[in-house]
């Protein structure tokens, strides 16, 4: 059985998403792999507490104890090693994990490793993206799962939806209303890529 080892930073809805697709009966056979882990960069990350509730294990690991990028992402790298199924390395999903990861890192894990982009990539890489898509007065907005290459939020897609921008959106609701589809989105593409792999 594959695992899958989801980084966090915050409310973990996503991570939260994925583990009721990978333990619910109808999609267990879809998926062949479990949530072996939820690690987080912050300590008080809400998702965690869904996490446990859920019997999985969680890791903290403290970005801000380590000297450089590199000490952080070898020590992030080491961590979910640890859950490697025997034989079979594990799926590293980013599910809201706000962390610039280094080349180093993305090489070791490449094609197995994926993100969850609140755009429609390549459109508004980085932060703030439901500001910055109302600001250009875009008529649609959404979110993109993607393999992660070395590049920030960059790498070949896996999935898209699209929602529509509204007059009256602000970042908030548009941000809802691109995070209900991210929650089908991103269990999905899980499924068809440890599909076909
Ligand atoms: C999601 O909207 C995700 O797309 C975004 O953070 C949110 C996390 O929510 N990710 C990024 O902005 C990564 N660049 P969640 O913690 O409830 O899943």
């Amino acid at each position: 059985m594959r695992n899958i080892v989801i980084l966090i930073s915050g409310g973990g809805s996503n991570m939260a998403a994925i583990v009721n697709a990978a333990q619910r009966e109808d999609w267990s056979g879809r998926y062949g792999a479990r949530v072996a882990a939820v690690i987080s960069n912050k300590a008080d990350a809400k998702g965690l507490l869904f996490a446990r509730e859920h019997g999985i294990d969680t890791e903290v690991l403290d970005h801000k104890v380590f000297a450089s990028r590199e000490a952080f992402d070898a020590a992030l790298a080491s961590l979910i090693d640890r859950f490697d199924a025997p034989g079979t390395p594990a799926l590293v999903v980013l599910a809201g994990f706000m962390r610039i990861l280094t080349s180093g890192f993305v090489d070791r894990f490449a094609g197995r490793l994926t993100n969850i982009h609140p755009s429609l990539l390549p459109a508004f890489t980085g932060l703030h993206t439901h500001q910055r898509a109302i600001a250009a007065g875009c008529k649609f907005a959404g979110a993109t799962v993607h393999l992660v290459s070395a590049e920030l939020d960059h790498g070949p897609i896996l999935a898209q939806a699209v929602v529509p921008l509204l007059a009256d959106d602000t970042a908030d609701t548009l941000a809802a209303r691109v995070l209900t589809q991210e929650h089908l989105i991103y269990p999905q593409a899980i499924a068809e890529l440890l599909h076909k792999r």
